[in-house]
């Protein structure tokens, strides 16, 4: 196995102050930072996990574009890996950058670790020599409101509790996929929406809000299954559901997916969508 030689390592601050950002994507990004670091550690090595309350100062904010001064929290993953050349750093965050083999990365990692920290008005930065090793930090906005977290859910209405929610709904026939728009929106949801699975992969680098994919299994060039199976790689939290006309017989019986697998089979309906949908995000809710 490639990473049993790994340590790995917490360094928690005590007194941490809290930040404010959505906790899925957090662990996405701490999932996919981890993940580069035991591919860049193949020979072995120590992974740190690191917290502390930090500061970033005017000096640093003057030679880091968008940088807002003031207090953050810092989450930082650090590897002693192969680490990266100047010129794999400047292009580390590109969507779909990548310098490993085919089936073996996305591209897409990074690209969603820098959108998560964007969209939390934080800020990211590497830091990396050949043969030494990596240090990515994360640097996520204090949460300034003093307020007290509320207990999951319990004061949060149903249709609120959706609104929280983004479905990703990859399909290639535009009048199937319109239903299944209509119907999550009906109930609530927020939809992104994809008609093949490689703008499927990149509608997730784009949106890493995204919590839910469903998918249609059977589709030209990039099937259903070898869809699920990239997105995955680069989003490991994300939950999926497979829609399809055949029936779930035929589906499982012809190896296109594994038995137990989430399956809705159309024509089906609002009420079952949605029933579906709660069972799998029922742990997030
Ligand atoms: N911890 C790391 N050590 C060395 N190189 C890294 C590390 N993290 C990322 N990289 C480099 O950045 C590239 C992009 O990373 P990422 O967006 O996660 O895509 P992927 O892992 O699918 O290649 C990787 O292919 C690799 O070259
Ligand atoms: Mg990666």
């Amino acid at each position: 196995m490639l990473f049993r030689s790994v340590v790995v390592e917490t360094v928690l601050a005590g007194g941490l102050r809290r930040a404010f950002v959505d906790c899925p994507q957090l662990e996405s990004a701490l999932l996919n930072l981890s993940v580069n670091a035991r591919d860049a550690m193949s020979g072995g090595g120590r992974l740190t996990l690191e917290t502390s309350n930090a500061s970033l100062d005017q000096a640093y904010a003057d030679s880091h574009l968008e940088v807002a001064v003031g207090q953050y929290v810092l989450v930082a993953v650090t590897d002693t890996g192969a680490g990266m050349t100047p010129e794999v750093m400047g292009k580390a965050f590109d969507p779909f950058f990548t310098t490993k083999g085919v089936g073996e990365g996305t591209g897409l990692g990074l690209s969603q670790v820098h959108g998560f920290v964007k969209q939390s008005k934080g800020h990211v930065k590497i830091y990396s020599e050949v043969g030494v090793g990596t240090t990515v930090k994360l640097y996520l906005p204090r949460d300034l409101s003093g307020r007290v977290v509320e207990a999951k859910g319990e004061t949060l209405s149903a249709a609120a509790i959706k609104q929280r929610f983004t479905v990703l709904v990859v399909e290639d026939d535009a009048g199937v996929r319109q239903v299944a728009v209509g119907a999550l929106r009906e109930l609530g949801f927020k939809v992104v929406e994809a008609d093949s699975g490689a703008v499927a992969l990149e509608r997730l680098g784009e949106h890493p809000q995204i919590s839910v994919m469903l998918t249609d299994v059977v589709m030209p060039v990039m099937d259903g299954r070898r869809l699920v199976e990239a997105a995955l790689r680069q989003r490991p939290d994300l939950r999926v559901l497979y829609m399809t006309g055949y029936t779930r017989n035929a589906i499982v019986h012809n190896g296109m997916l594994d038995a137990g697998t989430r399956l809705l089979t159309k024509p089906f309906t609002v009420d079952e969508l949605e029933r579906e949908l709660r069972a799998m995000l029922s742990d997030r809710i």
